[in-house]
């Protein structure tokens, strides 16, 4: 991997006036709009990198939103029929200090940790605390007055280290492509990928998922299609203010409807082992011999809340075919819904076809709360009129310990 930690800030901390949305009887609101390093392709190609120490906010600070999207070199929109943005992902790492703009793959694993976000799961996956794929345009990430999300606290950044951020884009180029849905589902046939990024050959009953469409991989395009390289960039925005006492910090939880957990005894208690596959596969509704004329499946899962507090905001993400995730409570109590949205033009973030954001919840702070040892049923439905492969059904959930 390139080293990436030239300059590529557009432009930092525009103090915000009071016509932005946030700064009514709130510490002031800072702006950054930063360009993440180059992401290079061209047609059929899949980029999947993970860039170090990239520009983001810096100091004790309250995270309140965080938009990003898709630019060519001029800074145009690039619209997901293009380029199909399947996921980013932000990071924190802590890094020795002096060694802070290294590529962590090349650190010595004593010279780093994750600073994951707070669970649940506890496998070395999903640590990000942002995350979001073809629907990041039409996704509302802000936080309400008085929560952000808290980074740069001293007391919780180890004796030695730095915080630093890192970016994961993985972008696929479907320009030319044979059978464009088929690539952002990333199946093995039409990457013509029997082994996975390491070299170990993959099930063959494994149809299609990331492990087919790792970077540097190549999807099908139509016979004789030309396209151009193409240098892009994710844009994005950060909202934030200082961190004080009139803030509320929210955590940040992510759940996974793939998610294999297994309860654990030990002498000291009882344990969650969390193994978060993240993506999964259905068959369709003929397939499966449905006699329902209705082709959802349905996929739930129950989980333990480790932890306590309120839900100040939430949202899922699912791909194309998503019909909606939905967090309830045992008795069917419903805690938050996220549905997609799905785009009827041309237009970048307004796809057709494609998911371009998923609608969030806001409840009234207080008003939902999640109790330690509770239970949760996390629920994700697609379409399987045709066969996916490559799902997901993450949900995203902000909770305050307490309330101001
Ligand atoms: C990594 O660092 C530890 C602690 O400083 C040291 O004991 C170990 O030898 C190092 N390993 C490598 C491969 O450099
Ligand atoms: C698919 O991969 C095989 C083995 O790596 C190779 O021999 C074959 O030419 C590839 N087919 C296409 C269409 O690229
Ligand atoms: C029991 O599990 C806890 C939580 O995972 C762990 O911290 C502790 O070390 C375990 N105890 C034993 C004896 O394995
Ligand atoms: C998306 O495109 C369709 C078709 O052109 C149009 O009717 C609709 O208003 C557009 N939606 C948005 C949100 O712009």
């Amino acid at each position: 991997m390139e080293s990436f930690n030239l300059g590529w800030l557009l432009l930092v901390a525009i103090l915000a006036t009071s016509s932005l949305p946030f700064s009514q009887a709130f510490g002031r609101v800072k702006t950054g709009v930063f360009l993440s390093p180059k992401v290079e392709l061209e047609p059929g190609l899949v980029s999947n990198k993970l860039y170090f120490d990239v520009d983001f906010p810096r100091g004790h600070i309250a995270l309140k939103s965080f938009n990003a999207e898709l630019v060519d070199d001029a800074g145009n929109p690039v619209p997901l029929y293009d380029t199909y943005l399947h996921h980013w992902i932000v990071a924190r790492f802590f890094v020795r200090q002096g060694l802070g703009t290294r590529d962590i793959s090349r650190l010595n694993s004593s010279d780093y940790i994750s600073g994951r976000n707070s669970g649940i799961c506890n496998d070395g996956t999903l640590d990000q605390f942002f995350g979001l794929g073809s629907e990041t345009r039409k996704t509302a990430t802000h936080i309400p007055d008085p929560y952000g999300i808290e980074i740069g606290n001293p007391a919780e950044i180890p004796s030695g280290f730095d915080e630093t951020w890192a970016i994961n884009i993985h972008a696929i180029d479907t320009r030319g492509a044979e059978d464009t849905m088929g690539c952002t589902e990333c199946r093995c046939d039409l990457y013509n990928v029997t082994r996975d990024e390491t070299g170990q050959p993959l099930s063959p009953n494994y149809k299609g998922g990331l492990l087919c469409c790792y970077d540097g991989t190549r999807c099908r395009r139509k016979e004789g299609f030309n396209g151009i390289k193409r240098t892009l960039y994710l844009r994005y925005t950060v909202e934030w203010v200082d961190m004080d006492s009139s803030i509320t910090p929210v955590k940040v939880y992510i759940f996974d409807v793939a998610d294999m957990w297994k309860r654990s005894r030990n002498s000291t208690g009882i344990n969650s082992e969390h193994d978060c596959r993240v993506e999964y596969s259905i068959e369709s509704c003929r397939a499966t011999g449905s006699t329902r004329n209705v082709c959802i499946d349905n996929k739930r899962i129950s989980l333990d809340m480790p932890f306590s507090g309120y839900v100040i905001y939430g949202v899922a993400h699912q791909h194309a075919a998503g019909s909606g995730s939905s967090l309830y409570r045992k008795g069917g109590r419903v805690l938050c819904s996220s549905i997609p949205k799905y785009g009827k033009g041309n237009e970048a973030g307004n796809e057709s076809g494609y998911v371009v954001g998923m609608s969030t919840c806001y409840p009234r702070p207080g008003s939902v709360k999640i109790s330690k040892g509770e239970t949760l049923i996390l629920e994700s439905k697609y379409s399987n009129i045709k066969q996916h492969t490559g799902l997901m059904g993450l949900f995203y959930l902000l909770v305050a310990e307490k309330l101001p």
